[in-house]
């Protein structure tokens, strides 16, 4: 298909220096739990990661608590359900692929555990998708069930546009949840996600680069030092 160009979105965790925005992902995990989560499950995540955007032991325990999750079999041999723990995975939408299918029109929600990870443009790619929808240019005819996405790989996607209207998530810190900003929040949020140990990562590389500058100076002062009387 044609060549599509993303906007380039500023996110504090661009570049070797850059971080997550803590405040930001928390706010994106809201936009997942109260928007996405009803398609999109995260397998790989339980209650108990969420320590990684800035929520403490309390909050993870009483944010798991309000998700029911299947357990058992108890000695009677029955499945039971019970309000989920911090090492609980998040509670999936759908029972299985086919459960998932059924309920969006045959197309399957991917996982969203690695998705900024998984698609070319990453974080760039994710927002772009969340506010990429857009009336189809004239002469191109949208198929039954699809919608039209400027950046979508070739443009028609199963997935209705989740953000649609400002104001969808009341945000708990006052920040004004323009269909923008909570696209930039769960992307942010998706983005730790998908690699929770980027600022370790980075940090390590920062250290690294120093350390060899350093060495790299002292090996060619000794070498100087060395070398000093070779006329
Ligand atoms: C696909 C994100 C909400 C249903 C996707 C993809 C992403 C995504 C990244 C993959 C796009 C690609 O393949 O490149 C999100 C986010 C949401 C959200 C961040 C919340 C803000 C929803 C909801 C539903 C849904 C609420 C169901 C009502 C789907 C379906 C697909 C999809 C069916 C497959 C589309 C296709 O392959 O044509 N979503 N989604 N999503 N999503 Fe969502």
């Amino acid at each position: 298909h044609d060549v599509i160009h993303l906007p380039d979105t500023k996110f504090t965790f661009d570049g070797v220096f850059g971080t997550f925005d803590r405040a930001s992902a928390q706010r994106g995990f809201q936009v997942y739990k109260e928007v996405c989560s009803a398609c999109h499950s995260m397998r790989q995540l339980s209650y108990r990661h969420l320590t990684g955007i800035g929520l403490n032991a309390t909050q993870v325990q009483a944010l798991a608590s309000q998700f029911q999750v299947q357990d058992g079999p108890n000695d009677n041999g029955e499945m039971f359900e019970r309000p989920a723990r911090p090492s609980d995975r998040f509670r999936r939408p759908f029972a299985n692929d086919a459960a998932a299918r059924a309920a969006n029109n045959g197309a399957l929600p991917p996982d969203l555990s690695v998705m900024v990870k998984a698609r070319e443009g990453g974080a760039d790619y994710l927002h772009a998708l969340l506010v990429g929808y857009e009336e189809p240019p004239p002469g191109v005819t949208v198929a039954n069930g699809m919608h039209y996405n400027k950046y979508f790989p070739g443009h028609q996607i199963a997935m209705a546009a989740p953000l649609n209207t400002d104001g969808q998530v009341t945000y708990a810190d006052g920040t004004k949840s323009t269909v923008d900003q909570m696209a930039t929040d769960v992307t942010t949020f998706l983005a730790w996600a998908a690699e929770p140990e980027l600022e370790q990562r980075r940090a390590l590389g920062v250290r690294m680069v120093i350390f060899l500058t350093i060495l790299g100076g002292l090996a060619y002062a000794v070498k100087r030092k060395v070398w000093a009387n070779l006329h």
